[in-house]
């Protein structure tokens, strides 16, 4: 009924008159939208590729164009802390007083379904993965459409996240026809999740906000066992936000690179020690050794290291707290040989 009368909405707008894929055009965004089509869209920490969460062939799409298997559930994006109950039931106090704490911003809550949220967005789950995303251009969005937004990150399945709308086109300009340009993104990875079992918060995915940020609201916080042969998020799974060009992790990734005796080497390092060996190919995530802008700065640099032909690529680990630590998430597993990945060297070391 919903889609008819979307249909029917927009049966009476003009077909938006931009042609080009990226845009800043809430219109077309907002056309396409309703239409049925799947729009990437910006978000603080990645670009996401969105749909209307009660159109069920829309949300199939984004599965279609992510190559994502179905059993990966997706996050609903809302517009206020409020449309919480849209999605949810028996939501407990203690996600209010997260949402209230963190949100808009990249904290996404998992809760307890609505009969009405569909089964290919919670990948038949009775939870469903919400969030209120801090970029004005999108809430405006999700306002005008006046539905919630079913959105996974903007890459292939598997792939290096988008930061940037040229990311997403770079990726998917045949499949799209609305990119909505909002810039950069300005936290650069993606949200931390964090669900509710038998009153206690668990943690399933290391994200923008520390797990020391979480506990610093509700006390102390359990970590989802990344072992579990069926990962509660397939953010967890083992290789995932991965280049095409092989990557390592080192803690000295210059002595590293010169053990190697390789040539096209690309290191991914941070903080203000100066190198001078020009047969690298060096990008620098923050000269200040600032973990916030190393985290804003990840993906981008990788997209570049990921597109010069490189035989490997060499990252630096980062101190493991705070955002460093889900740095050193994605860093891990966007390497290629699953001996650099263990769960203590990603939750423990
Ligand atoms: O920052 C972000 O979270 C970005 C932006 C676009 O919002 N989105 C994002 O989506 O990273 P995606 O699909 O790449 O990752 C969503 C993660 C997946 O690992 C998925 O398994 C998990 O959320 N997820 C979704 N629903 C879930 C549920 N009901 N229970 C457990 N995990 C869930
Ligand atoms: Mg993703």
């Amino acid at each position: 009924m919903e889609k008819i009368l979307n249909l029917l909405n927009i049966a009476n707008t003009a077909i938006p008159k931009e042609k080009k894929l990226i845009t800043t055009s809430l219109a077309k965004a907002t056309w396409y939208l309703k239409k049925g089509d799947p729009v990437a869209i910006p978000t603080e920490t990645v670009y996401g590729l969105a749909a209307n969460i009660y159109d069920e062939n829309a949300v199939k799409k984004i599965f279609e164009i992510k190559k994502r298997p179905a059993f990966n559930p997706l996050i609903v994006h809302v517009a206020s802390i409020d449309s919480m109950k849209e999605v949810a039931v028996n939501i407990p106090p203690i996600a209010y007083t997260l949402a209230e704490k963190f949100w808009p911003g990249p904290l996404t809550l998992i809760l307890e379904k609505k009969s009405t949220i569909l089964d290919c967005i919670t990948a038949g789950k009775k939870t469903v993965a919400v969030r209120m995303p801090n970029h004005k251009m999108t809430l405006e969005l999700i306002k005008r459409v006046g539905f919630p937004l079913a959105a996974p990150s903007a890459n292939p399945f598997g792939s290096i996240s988008p930061t940037s709308a040229q990311h997403v086109a770079n990726y998917f300009k045949k499949e799209l026809n609305v990119v909505l340009d909002g810039g950069e993104c300005e936290k650069g990875i993606e949200s931390t999740i964090v669900g509710f079992e038998n009153g206690k918060v668990i943690l399933y995915r290391l994200g923008v906000i520390s797990k020391e940020m979480i506990e610093f609201v509700v006390g102390e916080v359990e970590l989802l066992n990344i072992d579990d042969n069926q990962p509660k998020a397939p953010g967890m799974l083992l290789k995932h936000y991965a280049p095409k060009t092989k990557m390592i992790m080192s803690e000295h990734p210059f002595k590293r690179a010169n053990d190697m005796l390789g040539s096209k080497i690309g290191l991914l390092i941070f903080g203000n020690e100066k190198f001078t060996d020009s047969r690298y190919t060096v990008k620098n995530l923050s000269e200040n050794g600032d973990v916030a802008e190393a985290a804003k700065n990840l993906y981008a640099h990788m997209h570049l290291l990921d597109e010069m032909g490189l035989e490997l690529i060499i990252a630096q680990k980062f101190p493991d707290a705070g955002i460093g630590k889900s740095i050193n998430d994605r860093l891990s597993r966007a390497c290629w040989s699953e001996m650099n990945y263990t769960s203590t060297n990603i939750f423990s070391e």
